[in-house]
């Protein structure tokens, strides 16, 4: 292949020659467990993106299924492919969380209509808090639209189907969870 051609660029006004704009983002959620939904949305972030760290929300209250150490190692497996996407565990506020990691941008994906208003509200909150740091919204294919963590843990607890949702060691490890389920 051709080596490719220099193009001087000309600069945007007040971005200093000779720098390039790098954009680190952050998707945070609960991922109680992550998702084949969840998935789509990062390999797509991680086109876009710079970096993408995946920040899992460590909060008692929403009582998880799966504990944040276990979170971190499902997302960790189901990462290693991608080199710059990493993930991490955070508590308190998401912004001060971006603002740690030196993010410029959140991640977040919208399924359906019904998800716009929760997240708009999130989205202009964290700005209210932290101006600078940008929210986008990202859509997933179509074929995960009805996908949720929520749902896929009730199916699978009452014994139904949940192939194609989420990865095959997330199954295994519901299965292992639910020894005494329908399964
Ligand atoms: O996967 P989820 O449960 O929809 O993710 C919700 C999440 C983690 C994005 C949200 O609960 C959150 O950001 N929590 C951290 C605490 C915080 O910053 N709350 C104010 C949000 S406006």
């Amino acid at each position: 292949m051709a080596p490719k051609a220099r193009v001087p660029v000309r600069p945007a006004p007040g971005i200093e020659f000779g720098y390039v704009n790098t954009v680190k983002a952050i998707y945070p959620g609960s991922f109680d467990p992550v998702t084949n939904g969840h998935l789509d949305l990062i390999t797509r972030g991680s086109k876009i993106f710079d970096h993408l760290v995946v920040g899992i929300l460590q909060n008692s209250a929403k009582n998880p299924l799966f504990t944040v150490a276990e979170r971190v190692e499902m997302l960790t497996e189901a990462l290693a492919g991608f080199k710059n996407v990493s993930v991490a565990s955070f508590e308190g506020l998401l912004v001060d969380f971006a603002h740690e990691q030196s993010a410029q941008a959140i991640m977040r994906g919208i399924r359906a209509i019904s998800d716009y208003e929760y997240e708009l509200q999130m989205a202009l909150m964290n700005r209210r808090l932290r101006p600078d740091l940008e929210t986008i919204f990202l859509m997933p294919d179509g074929k995960y639209s009805f996908v949720s963590s929520r749902l896929v843990k009730e199916v699978f607890t009452l014994g139904g189907s949940i192939e194609g949702l989420v990865p095959q060691f997330v199954i295994d490890r519901l299965k292992a969870r639910m020894p005494n389920g329908h399964h």
